[in-house]
């Protein structure tokens, strides 16, 4: 693989500079999203392979970001799945119907990701032809329990009572469940390498809602399957958990190259507990982006600091970025984590 400041930091490796994308970095923050959107449905674009490989390259012309993330979104591995999937204005994922039972696990489809996610895998081999020595293409699937949460309950929730409820009543399909998923997310994201992502990231928004037993239980072991399971040859793989910072002295555990972490701790402290034999993503709350460039740059400053130079930090917001974040300051923050890093080799 090229030499890529990202996946060298990855791994460890000295750069120039310290690296940084940003979650959600295209979305509805750009005009030029939006205006794609004027005209396409959410899922139509994840689902047309030029559209989504061209608003993924929206922000790495618009941001000099060092690293394309895949376009598309956890929920179509569901619908994959068999899952009926809608996108309601205003009202977010809405999934039917609803997983609560044995039989409803057992109607699930394994997926045969070359046909049924085939246009993920088109949109990942425009990209690699697009972005060819550009930046690397990260491709992503969501983690089995946060996948969970939302066929479960039919889409976003408060206090996931529904998938919490199965776990303590009915522990064994719960674990059925858990077991097909981290199955569907092996095979998708080891279609996903075939086809030309560079790196995976391993979305887990909501794992941060357990308990450390039930994190133990019912989290770490289908998300170590699927890490176990992954054909890498060279691919980084990163797992983030929202949320998680009570979390890391179990995530490390699990066999990643980049561990990512959000704002509610400091990434030095994080370091040091997942230990750093270990890569780290983060780690600036996504609401800094409304400061100005003052603000912005006394918090990149603080971590950096923090991270101290060593080799393997990527930047990155602790959440995605928010949808009314204006643009001229996330264009500022890729700036200032470039120009002050730099400094800091220097
Ligand atoms: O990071 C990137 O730029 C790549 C694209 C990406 C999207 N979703 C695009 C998207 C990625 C990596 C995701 C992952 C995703 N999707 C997660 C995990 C990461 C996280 O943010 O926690 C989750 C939980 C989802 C599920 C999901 N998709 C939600 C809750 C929503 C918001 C619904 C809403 O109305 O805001 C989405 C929609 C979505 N996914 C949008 C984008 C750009 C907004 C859709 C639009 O244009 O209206």
């Amino acid at each position: 693989m090229a030499d890529y400041r990202f996946i060298r930091a990855c791994f460890r490796q000295k750069v120039d500079r310290t690296p940084i994308w940003i979650m959600r970095q295209a979305g509805r923050y750009m005009p030029e999203y939006r205006a794609v959107r004027e005209k396409t449905e959410f899922l139509e674009l994840c689902k047309t392979p030029e559209l989504a490989a061209k608003v993924t390259l929206q922000p790495i012309d618009k941001l000099n970001v060092d690293a394309a993330i895949l376009f598309s979104d956890i929920l179509t591995l569901p619908e994959a799945m068999g899952i009926d999937l809608k996108f309601g204005k205003g009202m977010g994922p809405q999934l039917s119907p609803v997983i609560r039972s044995r039989s409803d696990i057992d109607r699930l489809k394994e997926i045969d990701p070359e046909s049924s996610l085939s246009f993920v895998m088109q949109t990942i081999r425009i990209l690699r032809r697009e972005l060819e020595g550009r930046v690397p293409l990260i491709g992503f699937s969501g983690a089995p329990f946060t996948l969970a949460t939302y066929m479960v309950e039919g889409g976003s929730s408060k206090d996931f009572l529904n998938l919490k409820t199965m776990m303590y009543k009915n522990p064994k399909t719960a674990h059925a469940l858990f077991a097909k998923l981290s199955d569907a997310v092996t095979a998708y994201l080891n279609a996903q390498i075939a086809a030309g992502a560079q790196a995976v990231q391993i979305f887990d928004t909501w794992a941060g809602i357990c308990s450390p037993i039930d994190f133990d239980a019912f989290v770490f072991p289908y998300v170590k399957s699927v890490v176990d399971r992954l054909n890498r040859n060279g691919v980084p793989v990163i797992y983030y958990c929202n949320g998680g910072s009570t979390l890391l002295s179990r995530m490390r555990k699990l066999n990643t190259d980049v561990i990512g972490v959000d704002w509610r701790i400091e990434i030095d402290v994080a370091w040091k507990e997942i230990g750093y034999d270990r890569a780290i993503q983060g780690n600036l709350d996504p609401c800094v982006l409304f400061m100005d460039r003052k603000g912005i740059e006394e918090r990149v400053r603080d971590i950096l600091k923090r991270a101290g130079g060593r080799p393997g930090h990527i930047f990155n917001l602790g959440h995605g970025v928010l949808p009314t974040t204006p643009v001229e300051n996330v264009q500022a923050l890729v700036e200032i984590v470039h120009e002050l890093s730099r400094e800091d080799r220097a």
